[in-house]
């Protein structure tokens, strides 16, 4: 099976094959409503079990931080399903460079990993697709 997707087995597939295990794929989709109806005001500690101090202060910048808290929590999920490892939502921490989304895992005991971020949101739906490299 494995030489009819890559050829014949030679250096040049086998590094393939190893190249491609070491990426990982995860997408989420989140209800907006979800954080709509628990404001932050009303309910902080629910707020402060999922998302970082920055996380928050990003948020509670906009006049709609529900979408974004969305995109943030769709961003964690998807990084956990793209390490395929349970993980605590504060270990993942969601940032920005010019504007694009970043993030970084803090619980170093799971591994060195690299990741690539999309995050989108509309009135009632958040989606966010993340790729990690393991290094
Ligand atoms: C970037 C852009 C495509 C976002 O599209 P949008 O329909 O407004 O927003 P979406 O709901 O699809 O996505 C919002 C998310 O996109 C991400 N985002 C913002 N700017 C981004 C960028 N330049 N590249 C990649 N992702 C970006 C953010 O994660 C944002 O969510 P968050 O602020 O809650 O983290 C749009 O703002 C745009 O065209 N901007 C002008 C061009 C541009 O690229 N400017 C960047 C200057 S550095």
């Amino acid at each position: 099976m494995f030489d009819r997707w890559f050829g014949k087995s030679s250096s040049k597939t086998i590094t393939k094959k190893t190249m491609l295990e070491n990426f990982g794929i995860g997408i989420d989709i989140v209800d907006v409503q979800r954080f709509e109806k628990i404001k932050f005001q009303d309910k902080p500690t629910f707020y402060k079990k999922l998302f970082c101090q920055s996380e928050i202060k990003y948020c509670l910048k906009y006049k709609n931080p529900a979408q974004h808290f969305a995109g943030k929590f769709a961003c964690k999920e998807a990084l956990k399903k793209s390490i395929k490892k349970q993980i605590s939502f504060l270990d993942v921490e969601t940032s920005h460079h010019n504007s694009r989304p970043v993030i970084r895992l803090h619980n170093t005991k799971l591994g060195k990993y690299r990741f690539l971020v999309s995050i989108s949101h509309e009135k009632e739906f958040a989606v966010a697709v993340v790729i990690s490299e393991k290094i």
